[in-house]
Order: structure tokens, then sequence, then C-alpha cells
């Protein structure tokens, strides 16, 4: 192996990531897997503080100061922890990547794809995923699972901003099918896991 492994999860608010995503971890490290895990945005010192304004509810955002925030965010992340870690062979797994910022800023907010997939590229040194996991749910049951501010922030932004959001994702996978694989999230926790176990074990190669 001349580097480590890069693995995203990816979907909708309350979709079930940070779920299958703690999962993940905890079984590639009880199968003897040195691993390093994120969040995003976060993961860093600089982005920790850069998450603190993103999800400050106060905070009136534009849609390009948000973009530049998570992007910000991002590179600090690659730079300083991702890059050197997969350069230590490590496997990486991070809760959320660049395939969001595409989903959010390009198909939800309506800014360019084109811009956001240049500056995605741009912030992160061209650093793209080994594999990415899009746990894909319908809204209905998102909005069923998502409590408090997580909640308020779907409420806030709108059921059609979302729904873009999902169709974004959606359309990612379909271009992007070697990379990213879909995984219905519709079913309970240890089902969904059984289906995101599959993938990494075939990714990986574990029988
Ligand atoms: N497969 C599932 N079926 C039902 N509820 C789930 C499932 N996965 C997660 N949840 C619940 O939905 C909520 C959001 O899950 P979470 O993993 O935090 O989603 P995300 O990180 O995508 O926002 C949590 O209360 C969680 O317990
Ligand atoms: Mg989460």
């Amino acid at each position: 192996m001349k580097r480590g492994i890069f693995i995203t999860l990816e979907g909708i608010d309350a979709s079930g990531k940070t779920t299958q995503f703690k999962r993940l971890v905890n079984y590639l490290k009880r199968r003897g897997y040195d691993v390093v895990s994120f969040r995003e945005p976060g993961g860093e010192d600089v982005s920790e503080r850069i998450r603190k304004i993103l999800l400050d509810n106060r905070f009136a955002l534009t849609r390009e100061a948000e973009l530049f925030l998570y992007l910000a965010s991002r590179s600090q992340l690659v730079l300083n922890r991702i890059i050197p870690f997969l350069k230590d062979k490590k496997i990486i797994v991070c809760d959320r990547f660049s395939d969001s910022t595409l989903a959010y800023q390009g198909y939800g907010r309506g800014l360019s794809l084109k811009l956001v997939k240049k500056l995605n590229d741009f912030a992160t040194n061209r650093l793209v995923p080994d594999l990415t996991i899009l746990i894909d749910v319908p809204l209905k049951e998102s909005l069923k699972r998502a409590k408090d501010k997580k909640k308020d922030r779907l409420e806030r932004s709108g059921i059609s901003f979302y729904q873009r959001v999902r169709g974004g994702f959606l359309e990612i996978a379909r271009k992007e099918k070697t990379r990213v694989k879909m995984v219905d999230g519709i079913g309970g926790v240890e089902k969904t896991w059984d289906k995101v176990k599959a993938v990494v074990d075939e990714f990986l190669q574990i029988d």
C-alpha cells in the first residue's frame, strides 16, 4: 500500500451518517486497521472554529460566504491532517466531505456546479475520497428523525432546498458510480449498517 485509504460518508441531514460513521470506525478498529476519523466541518483547530460560525443560527451568511467558510475549513483539515495521515498509511474516515459542498452549496443554494467543483479541488489539493458511502433517505424520513437544532435548520432552509440537495447527492452518485456507493438508509440502524458494512467489506476485500 503506497498510501492510506480515504473513506467518506455523505447524505442529507438526519439521514443517519454519524450513526453509521461511529459503527464503521469501531468496526475497522476492531479489525485491526489503523483508523483516524474526522467530522466536517471541523477536525482541526481552525476548522472547529469555523464550524461554530457555520452552525450558529444567529448569523445570516451569504451563500458565497458560506461556501468559502466550508472550503477554508476543509483546506485546513486536508492539508494539516488528512494528507499527513494518508502518507502515514492510515485509514481515514470522514463524516461529510466535498460532495456535501457540491450538494448543498451547488445543487441546494444554486451556486455554479462547475465553480463549486473547481473550488473544492483548489481547497483540497485535488484530494478525492477512495470510497464514498451515500446514505439516502427520503426527506420525510429525515424530518421524522431530526430533533432540536437539526429540525430548526431543516425547517428554516425549507423543504424544496433539501429536495434539491438530496437530488444533488443522487446525481453525484449516478455520475461517479465507481467511487460513490449508495446505501438505502430507510431501514433501521442495524439494517443500514449491514449494507454499509457490505460496501466496505467489498472495498477492502474483507471476507
Ligand atoms: N437507520 C435509522 N433508522 C431510524 N433512526 C435512525 C437511523 N439512523 C439514525 N437514526 C436516528 O436519526 C437521528 C439522526 O441520525 P444521525 O446519525 O445523527 O444523522 P446525520 O449524522 O446524518 O445527521 C438520530 O436520532 C439517530 O438515532
Ligand atoms: Mg451527523
